[in-house]
């Protein structure tokens, strides 16, 4: 009897000390920044590290002999294999090729935008100095000769090439933000042209172009909160539709995503009404 008392005492003594560490544990790893995930795990080992030192004061087991030692090793083992595999059931499972594929397809594009964009800006500076060289031109024409003409007709040939090749403008936003509708993974709960997500998870987007001003489309993007699709109302209050776009993504990337959405005109395909919240 007195030997099952302290087998109790020990049992709750190493309990409250197992606890205290999970508990000492799940802090420090919050404070270092763990991911939630990471978090529970280690708490998890400490736990099940507890189990294992309270089970070392367990009293002996009688010994087994014969067949019924092998069932009781092939229960243990079918024991302790099950909980592994239930554990890692329940835990979520990375795969680092599949993390960094997409890491690299935020990081790629926005490396190739940086470098159009400096090309970009450099031909609207060539642009600017060309149209102030022509002001400069004219002025002197009035003053000067022919001589002068000349020289001002072989430098406008420049500036209209480059005006040319930034025309095209409009449909390379639009196109660009197909682009980043694709990256960000706006497919796997929506759907466009009768391509994405097979769930339903969230609403159809095929005429979202003449329900929502761009304006509101921003609005819904950077802030998901702001806006909800009529019908929607148990995925609104889940918070399905993610708020990280506004840390994932440029500015110029939102712009061009927004100028996708906009062009989004089909009539023919229904597309929740959005209401203001
Ligand atoms: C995890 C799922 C999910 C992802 C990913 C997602 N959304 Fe949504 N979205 C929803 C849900 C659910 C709704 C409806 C509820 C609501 O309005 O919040 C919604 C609503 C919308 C609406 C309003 C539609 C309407 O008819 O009112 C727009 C626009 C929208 N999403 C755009 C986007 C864009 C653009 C992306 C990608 C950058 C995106 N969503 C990514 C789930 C998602």
């Amino acid at each position: 009897m007195p030997e099952e008392k302290s087998l109790l005492r020990l049992v709750v003594t190493k309990g409250i000390l197992g606890a205290v560490i999970a508990v000492v544990v799940f802090v420090a790893a919050k404070l270092m920044h763990f991911p939630p995930v990471f978090q529970i795990m280690f708490m998890l080992y400490v736990l099940l590290g507890t189990i294992v030192y309270i089970l070392l004061d367990a009293p002996a087991l009688p010994s087994f002999t014969g067949a019924k030692a092998i069932a009781a090793l092939v229960a243990f083992y079918a024991l302790v294999s099950g909980a592994f595999i239930a554990g890692a059931n329940v835990l979520p499972q990375y795969d680092p090729s599949v993390e960094k594929g997409k890491i690299d397809k935020i990081v790629k594009p926005k490396l190739a935008m940086t470098e159009k964009g400096k090309v970009d800006e450099l031909l609207k500076r060539s642009e600017e100095l060309n149209a102030r060289s022509q002001a400069i031109m004219k002025r002197l024409e009035t003053i000067g000769g022919a001589e002068v003409k000349s020289i001002a007709a072989s430098t406008g040939s420049t500036g209209g090439a480059a005006a040319a090749k930034s025309a095209g403008g409009g449909g390379d936003l639009i196109a660009l933000g197909k682009d980043q509708y694709e990256l960000q993974e706006c497919y796997n709960c929506h759907k466009i042209g009768g391509k994405g997500s097979v769930k339903k998870r969230g609403p159809i987007l095929d005429n979202i172009g003449n329900l929502m001003k761009p304006e509101e489309l921003k609005e819904k993007l950077l802030n998901p909160r702001a806006w909800m699709a009529e019908g929607f109302d148990k995925e609104y209050a889940k918070k399905l539709m993610p708020d990280k776009y506004k840390e994932l993504m440029a500015d110029q990337e939102v712009d061009a995503l927004i100028a996708y959405l906009s062009s989004l005109k089909d009539t023919s395909v229904e597309t929740p009404k959005p209401i203001k919240k």
